[in-house]
């Protein structure tokens, strides 16, 4: 089966107001996931879909990203870990074991 889409990222970009409140938004996860949209576009990268989505959950390990069709969660909390993330599983297709999360 061709799938339309070889890989699927969701970043977590959810901001909560409540200052008590843990969220992957408080940790630059709009402009970390905005920065990853951004190099996969200007990469070339085909086949991929980067997604801005709600909580996914895991708010106290943010920010959060997942990847489908694999379901690996993952830390990213830079741009060095977003170059990182994209040249090791958008390009090379490997897992990227610095910033995985065990499920
Ligand atoms: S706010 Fe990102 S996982 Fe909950």
């Amino acid at each position: 089966m061709k799938l339309f889409y070889e890989k699927h990222i969701f970043f977590c970009t959810n901001l909560r107001k409540d200052k008590e409140k843990i969220s992957c938004g408080k940790h630059k996860s709009q402009e970390l996931r905005n920065y990853m949209k951004k190099r996969v576009k200007e990469l070339a990268i085909k086949k991929v879909r980067v997604n801005s989505s709600g909580c996914l959950n895991r708010c106290k390990l943010g920010p959060i990203v997942v990847s489908y069709p694999e379901g690996k969660w993952y830390k990213i909390s830079s741009k060095e870990d977003v170059d990182l993330f994209i040249d090791e599983l958008l390009i090379k297709r490997k897992t990227f074991k610095k910033n995985l999360i065990e499920n």
